[in-house]
């Protein structure tokens, strides 16, 4: 039985390996993130502690092959985790995703001598985060319009430019930076692996985030950055396909991350329903109450299902560009849909910090922002449309 295109029944069938990494990182999530996330965001505080607790369940890796220290239990898994992850802790969450994102990138792009170097690093928690280095003041949206510029000088690169939004950017051991080699558009872009404390590097601005408070994000300058010209990853002018193919996963992950952030919020609006009475009973006991939960419960598992679906076409091996996609965009519409209800079935203590509703509410409005907007996952899922 085939219910979704290129979606093998197996899918709702997990196996014993993913239902390993979804159980340890149930288990973690709840018993070490949940009960401190509070106190993190209110802190700012960055979860240094937990994400090492993270590498030692291989959480940093979960998607990375053996030989490279990673779980090599597959995108299917990395998916589950990061939903158990993300439902503990959004901020851990999206550091966790960006040090897999990075960690995949090197392992696909890299030369063996970068693997080996960079992706142990970051699987085992030696490196406590790493960063994407693609986003700049002036080029979001549009990341071709990048103007960071990498100039060869003899055997190396001399990099300067700016980036912004950069998560971990001032934990991160490795940065994958994109820089202009060449000409003007995406085919004069490559990148650079560039290591945390590199002379030349400067962390710059630490944001005052709405939510996810507990992550970190910096703007970095390059001034006259040196690094080898073997720290090139991929070849020369194609730095800008290797960000977008970067990106498909990331999108994976952060729809992943935002069923998390969904299912905690509702999880915390069906025991405050439960528990809050109102004119002699439970408010559980009112239909606007439950049909407000019943559609969100649904709506997240439409979004689980999309997510799976483009994890298990990733880990086939095929692409999931589209579905990426539209997993992204669905899921995290659905899962501010999920916060804003949860704040409302809350009433004004929805709206106070003495219950988690007002966290996931901020915590889930990045999600339909970074990683590619909303909008941008439109445009990918039309392009499909008009194309194929
Ligand atoms: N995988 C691999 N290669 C791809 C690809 C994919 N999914 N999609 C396109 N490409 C290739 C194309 O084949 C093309 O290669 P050629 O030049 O050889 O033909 C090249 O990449 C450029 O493709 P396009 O012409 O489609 O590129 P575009 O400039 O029109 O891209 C866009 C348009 C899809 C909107 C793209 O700019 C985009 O995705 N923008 C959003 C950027 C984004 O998501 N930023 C998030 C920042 S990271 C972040 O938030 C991290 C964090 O810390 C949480």
């Amino acid at each position: 039985m085939q219910l979704l295109t290129g979606m093998q029944p197996r899918l709702f069938e997990l196996t014993e390996a993913q239902q390993l990494v979804r159980d340890t990182a149930r288990n973690y999530a709840q018993k070490r993130l949940a009960p401190i996330a509070g106190q993190l965001d209110r802190e700012r505080r960055f979860p240094a502690e937990q994400l090492a607790g993270l590498a030692e369940l291989g959480m940093m890796g979960v998607n990375i092959a053996e030989e490279y220290g990673g779980a090599q239990a597959g995108a299917v898994a990395y998916a589950l985790a990061m939903m158990e992850i993300a439902q503990g802790c959004a901020s851990t969450a999206v550091t966790m995703a960006v040090n897999n994102l990075v960690a995949e990138t090197i392992a696909r792009h890299g030369t063996e001598a970068q693997k080996r170097r960079y992706v142990p690093e970051i699987t085992s928690g030696r490196y406590v985060a790493a960063s994407f280095g693609l986003s700049e003041p002036h080029a979001g949206s549009d990341a071709a319009a990048l103007r960071t510029t990498a100039r060869r000088d003899g055997n190396e690169y001399v990099i300067n430019g700016s980036k912004q939004w950069i998560t971990s950017g001032d934990r991160a051991g490795v940065i994958i930076v994109w820089a202009r080699t060449g000409v003007e558009g995406n085919r004069g872009i490559s990148c650079f692996l560039v290591e945390g404390g590199t002379k030349g590097l400067h962390v710059g601005r630490h944001e005052d985030k709405m939510g996810l408070r507990a992550s970190s994000t910096v703007s970095l300058s390059f001034e006259d950055l040196r690094v080898p010209a073997s720290a090139m990853l991929g070849p020369e002018g194609r730095g800008f396909p290797i960000a977008l193919g970067a990106l498909d996963s990331g999108r994976v992950g952060i729809a992943c991350q935002a069923i998390g952030i969904g299912t905690a919020a509702l999880d915390s609006a069906v025991r405050y329903a439960k528990d809050r009475h109102t004119f002699g009973q439970p408010i559980a006991n009112y239909q606007a109450i439950r049909f407000a939960l019943a559609d969100v419960a649904t709506e997240l598992d439409a979004a689980r299902l999309l997510a799976l679906r483009a994890a298990a076409l990733k880990e086939a091996g095929k692409s999931f560009t589209r579905e990426g996609a539209m997993a992204k965009v669905f899921a995290t519409e659905k899962a501010n849909k999920a916060c804003d209800t949860a704040v409302q079935v809350h009433g004004g203590y929805g709206y106070i910090d003495e219950f988690p509703a007002e966290r996931h509410y901020r915590d889930a409005r990045i999600t339909t922002i970074y990683e590619g907007s909303s909008e941008i996952m439109r445009i990918v899922i039309g392009r499909y449309l008009l194309a194929h």
